[in-house]
């Protein structure tokens, strides 16, 4: 069987049997920010509380699937509240989408719902940092959730972003979450994970540009579950997860909203 098979459907309906899964490592599609270019993906809602009632939704399966001393994973990424077009990444080729998609008008754009408006956005101006990690968090627990640790992963030789009016943003979230409030977790297992801030350089994506890096995966495995347990996302973009998971002698599953083409 291949390293990292992925089943193809809406991570809000998860095909996986109840209590089966150890830990869940995923990263959800960021707010407003790619067009993945398929009926029901994430993370193109209007306006940011639909896309956390969306996140909400795809946890609450996670959590059916996990067993009750399992752990959920999540990374996310923030944004500015800004009026923008919703396109492919110029990297996702490999995706089929042809680059006269990513060249849309405004007008083309909006038609096709591909659009956000920073005045649309509750309790928010234009230019303000969304925030949407810790919003989309705070939703999850009082869903029930317990949130046992924000990780900072820092990412070193990012990009230097062009504003002119702030510091270039190089890190994003990794939230420890758990089903309940005792649950399974060897500190010892990686030593370099005993801090909450991981440095950590980006993944090479190919052709699908947001892909986790092979160690941040590794370290998660590595607290939160044993050799034989099931490693899922729900997210599987790439499958790094499931190969991640697989070459640590865990069982990988998948799922994605689309077929990921090398
Ligand atoms: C940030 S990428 C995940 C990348 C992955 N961590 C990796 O290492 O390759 C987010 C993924 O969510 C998928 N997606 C978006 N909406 C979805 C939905 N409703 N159900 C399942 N997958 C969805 C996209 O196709 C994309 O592959």
């Amino acid at each position: 069987m291949s390293a990292a098979v992925t089943v193809i459907g809406d991570a809000r309906a998860l095909p996986w049997r109840s209590g089966s899964i150890r830990t869940v490592v995923t990263s959800p599609p960021y707010w407003g920010q790619r067009d993945y270019g398929f009926e029901g993906q994430i993370g193109v809602e209007p306006t940011y509380p639909e896309y956390i009632a969306a996140l909400v939704a795809v946890a609450s399966e996670a959590r059916r699937c996990l067993t009750d001393d399992g752990t959920l994973w999540l990374n996310l990424g923030d944004t500015f509240n800004t009026r923008a077009a919703i396109r492919p990444s110029s990297h996702q080729g490999g995706l089929g989408h042809a680059n006269d998609s990513i060249a849309r008008s405004w007008a083309q754009n909006r038609d096709l719902g591909l659009v956000r408006y920073s005045a649309r956005q509750p309790g928010l101006k234009d230019k303000d940092l969304m925030g949407l990690p810790w919003r989309v968090v705070e939703a999850l627990v009082a869903d029930g959730w317990f949130l046992r640790c924000d990780v900072i992963w820092s990412k070193p030789y990012g990009a230097p972003e062009n504003a002119p009016d702030r510091p270039s943003r190089s890190h994003e979230y990794l939230f420890l979450l758990s089903k309940r409030a005792r649950y399974f977790y060897d500190k010892s297992a990686n030593l370099e994970a005993r801090s909450s801030v991981w440095t950590i350089p980006v993944g090479r994506g190919g052709s699908h540009r947001a892909v986790f890096p092979d160690e941040l995966v590794r370290r998660c495995v590595a607290l939160t579950s044993v050799p034989g347990d099931v490693v899922a996302d729900p997210f599987a973009g790439a499958g790094t997860t499931q190969r991640v998971a697989f070459a640590m002698g865990r069982v990988g599953v998948g799922l994605d909203g689309q077929r990921w083409v090398p």
